[in-house]
């Protein structure tokens, strides 16, 4: 039995999410959760900030490439669609840190870390200097696994916090298990080469060792500073 493009990708992605999720325990377990909470959220804002703009980086150059490449082409009608569905959760975010009291000009100033730097620049790397399909692997990880509505139940509980600070998260609960649905249909349908899956293979596995990081590092930034 031949395996789809979608199957074939998540079964790469299966293989390293207990990383990713062990990562997000830690901060969830962690015992000061509820001061901890705002800097996860910040750092969350400062990866999907990035969302929006890397998907239109990445039909440009689609767009470009599409007279002689036929997944690019064919990657378009999916990002234009995509890219209308993640416009302002960026907003949504910081909007949820203003329920627990970080004004946007205030969390607008702070430099994002090198390692989320790492995570959302090596997609623009990809798309300008290699294949814009790599874009994909990222989003495969990034609204494949979404939280589930009891772990946002468990969140509020643990953390005491408003439960409108917990607004953009539990949309997703809702809003991402159509993104995957509708990723994995758009990937199927495009004319994939062992190449492509490499390269979304190694683009998906950068963004789950990195989003990792990132995470842990929410926890030891919180760590050191007491
Ligand atoms: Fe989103
Ligand atoms: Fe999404």
């Amino acid at each position: 039995m031949t395996v789809s493009h979608s199957e074939r990708l998540r079964r790469k992605i299966e293989l390293v999410l207990p990383e990713f999720a062990s990562a997000s325990t830690a901060i969830v377990e962690h015992p000061r959760f509820a001061e901890i909470f705002p800097e996860f959220l910040v750092t969350v804002h400062w990866m999907i900030r990035g969302s929006v703009p890397l998907m239109e980086t990445a039909v440009a150059r689609c767009r470009r490439m599409a007279s002689t490449d036929a997944v690019a082409a064919a990657m378009i009608p999916y990002l234009e669609q995509h890219i209308k569905e993640e416009l302002h959760h960026d907003e949504w975010l910081l909007e949820d840190l203003e329920v627990l009291g970080l004004e946007r000009s205030e969390v607008l100033a702070r430099m994002p870390s090198a390692t989320v730097a790492s995570l959302v620049g090596a997609q623009y790397y990809w798309i300008f200097h290699h294949h814009p399909v790599a874009k994909l692997g990222h989003v495969a990880v990034m609204e494949g696994y979404p939280a589930t509505v009891e772990a946002i139940e468990l969140m509020v509980e643990l953390s005491g916090l408003p439960r409108s600070a917990f607004r953009t998260l539990e949309k997703h609960c809702h809003l991402d298990p159509h993104h995957r649905d509708d990723l994995n249909a758009a990937l199927d349908a495009l004319p994939l080469e062992d190449a492509h899956h490499e390269m979304l293979g190694i683009s998906a596995l950068h963004t789950i060792q990195i989003g990792s990081r990132a995470y842990r590092e929410v926890v030891d930034r919180f760590d050191e500073r007491g």
